[in-house]
């Protein structure tokens, strides 16, 4: 079949190009290579912004380099897909608070933009948002302070939960309107779309920013010897995913006859705070890091665990990989690829 990746060479992007071509499938990257969190980061050599491009087209992944703002160049690409799964994004909390006009062009006018392709070809899509469209307030002020990490009862988090609680940013407006726009998508024209509500994701391909990507983001830091950075007390606790699982995740949907919006994650099993996944990565690598500590960020959710239990009725789907075995295969994937990092060590 025809998958169109759009964010084709971002972290989850690359992730589900490799996967969907491994199983023989035609696929095509759709990326513009802004790739945001390059602006922030500065362990990044400039070489590694061609990074994942490279390693798909490698692989025989068609790499477009176009922008899912631009309409009539995504309908071009997206003539005759099967299946589209929709990554492309600006993500980060930080960036959509700076600049709200490309958090709305790129996260709401170009997920609609995505959603108009799959209907004009009847294309089965899934869009990516954000565990973040619950908002910080009501689940921040359920929570009790552990020594390592925040708890709460009940421990997770299903998508009847109240929705954006509290003070919103920009990145909530345009992460729920595009959940809005693939249930309107669902229920006016019976298109197979669904919409993952993801929390923490990690994995290889993955650059990860202070903000978007924190697992990925610690663990380099670590290995080149750079400071590690917590806003807040580091008792944020998050079910990670491994990128594998938001891929079988992504299969599982595409075959089943499901639509709508589904919270993902790797539930109780998954649980770990930034605390404890720093301490994991310092164990692994036989390495320790400095810490900082600065002020929590505006809009931060302290904790998310999913309950992913309604795409396991419809799916049968479960992730399968722990936090220690996945933050091992990225520590792996990193010190593979140590030369795209500027070393301090
Ligand atoms: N990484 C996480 O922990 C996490 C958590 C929750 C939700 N999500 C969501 O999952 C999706 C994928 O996240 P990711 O971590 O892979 O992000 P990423 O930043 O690694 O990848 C996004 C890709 O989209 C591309 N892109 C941005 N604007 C574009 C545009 N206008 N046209 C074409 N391409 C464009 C970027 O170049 C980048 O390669 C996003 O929707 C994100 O909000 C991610």
């Amino acid at each position: 079949m025809k998958v169109v990746v759009t964010g084709g060479c971002g972290f989850l992007g690359t992730n589900a190009c490799l996967y969907f071509k491994d199983k023989g499938d035609d696929v095509v990257a759709y990326d513009n290579l802004s790739k945001h969190e390059f602006s922030r980061n500065p362990y990044m050599k400039p070489e590694a912004r061609e990074y994942n491009k490279t390693v798909l087209e490698r692989k025989g992944v068609k790499v477009a380099v176009e922008d899912i703002r631009d309409r009539k160049t995504l309908m071009q690409y997206c003539k005759g897909a099967d299946y589209i799964i929709h990554t492309a994004a600006q993500p980060a909390m930080t960036i959509a608070i700076e600049d709200p006009l490309l958090d709305f062009t790129t996260n709401t006018e170009g997920t609609f933009n995505v959603l108009e392709a799959a209907r004009k070809n009847d294309s089965c899509i899934v869009t990516c948002s954000s565990i973040h469209t619950y908002g910080p307030e009501k689940i921040n002020s359920s929570l009790v302070e552990e020594d390592t990490r925040y708890s709460r009862e009940p421990v997770t988090i299903d998508e009847d939960e109240d929705l954006l609680c509290g003070v919103i940013t920009p990145l909530h407006a345009s992460k729920r309107c595009g959940e809005i726009y693939t249930q309107s998508y669902v229920d006016s024209y019976g298109l197979k779309a669904g919409c993952f509500r993801l929390t923490g994701i990690y994995g290889p391909y993955q650059f990860g920013g202070e903000d978007h990507g924190w697992v990925a983001n610690f663990s380099i830091r670590n290995i080149i010897g750079l400071p590690i950075t917590i806003f807040g007390n580091g008792k944020q606790l998050r079910d990670i995913l491994f990128s594998s699982d938001v891929c079988s995740a992504f299969d599982a949907f595409y075959n089943s006859h499901t639509q709508g919006i589904f919270t993902i994650g790797g539930g109780e099993e998954c649980m770990i705070s930034l605390l404890e996944c720093i301490d994991h990565i310092f164990k692994i690598t036989s390495r320790k890091t400095d810490v900082i500590y600065t002020e929590e960020r505006f809009g931060d959710l302290r904790y998310f665990a999913s309950d992913y239990r309604k795409f396991n009725r419809e799916t049968g789907w479960k992730p399968k990989v722990t936090p220690p075995e996945g933050i091992s295969k990225l520590i792996n994937w990193i010190k593979e690829n140590e030369s795209l990092f500027i070393k301090t060590v």
